[in-house]
C-alpha cells in the first residue's frame, strides 16, 4: 500500500440539515439524536483504502448558523470536494442550495467536485423535496446525488465513495 492521498472535502447547508451527523456517521459510526449546532467548524478525518488507495478524507464540517456564514468561504479554498448537504422534510433548506453553491464557485477551486446530501432520508414519509427535482438539480450543476440517513447509516460511506471515485 501506498503512502496516504489527501482529500479536502468541506461540508456545507443550513443549521440543522444533518452536516454535523453525516460527518459522525462517517468517521465513528455512531448517531448523536441530540447533536449540537456547530460552532465556526470542525476538522476531522478517516483514511479508507479504496482501489490500491489510502485515501484520507480530511473534512471541514462547517456551521449552518447565519452567525458564522462569512467564515464558511474560508474553508472553500483548496478543497478536492464539498458535500452540500440538505433536509429531505425542509424544502427551504433544499432552495437554499442554489446560494451555496455560487459562494462555492466564486471562492472554491474551479475543478472542485460537488455532492448533495439529502439527508434524513429515514424521514420519508415527511419527503418535502422530491428525489427526481433534486436529480435534476444536481445534473444540472453536474453534482453527485444520493440520499442519506446518519441515522440509519443510508448512503453515508457511498457519498463518499462517488466523491473519490469522480476524482479518481
Ligand atoms: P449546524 O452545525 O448548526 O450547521 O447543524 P448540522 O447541519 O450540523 O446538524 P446536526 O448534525 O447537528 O443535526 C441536527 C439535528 O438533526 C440533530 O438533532 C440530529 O440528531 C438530527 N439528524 C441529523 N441527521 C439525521 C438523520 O439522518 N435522520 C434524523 N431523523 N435526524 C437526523
Ligand atoms: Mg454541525
Amino acid at each position: 500500500m501506498s503512502i496516504p492521498t489527501n482529500l479536502k472535502v468541506v461540508v456545507l447547508g443550513e443549521s440543522g440539515v444533518g452536516k454535523s451527523s453525516v460527518v459522525l456517521r462517517f468517521i465513528t459510526n455512531v448517531f448523536n439524536p441530540t447533536s449540537e449546532a456547530t460552532l465556526g467548524a470542525s476538522f476531522v478525518g478517516k483514511a479508507l483504502s479504496f482501489n490500491d488507495k489510502i485515501l484520507k478524507f480530511n473534512i471541514w464540517d462547517t456551521a449552518g448558523q447565519e452567525k458564522y456564514h462569512s467564515l464558511a468561504k474560508m474553508y472553500y479554498r483548496d478543497a478536492d470536494a464539498a458535500i452540500m448537504v440538505y433536509d429531505i422534510t425542509k424544502r427551504d433548506s433544499f432552495n437554499g442550495l442554489k446560494k451555496w453553491y455560487e459562494e462555492l464557485k466564486e471562492n472554491g477551486p474551479r475543478d472542485i467536485v460537488v455532492a448533495i446530501a439529502g439527508n434524513k432520508e429515514d424521514l420519508v414519509e415527511n419527503e418535502a423535496v422530491s428525489p427526481q427535482d433534486a436529480k435534476a438539480y444536481a445534473d444540472s450543476i453536474g453534482a453527485i446525488f444520493r440520499k442519506t440517513s446518519a441515522k440509519t447509516c443510508t448512503g453515508i460511506d457511498q457519498i463518499f465513495k462517488d466523491i473519490a471515485l469522480k476524482i479518481f
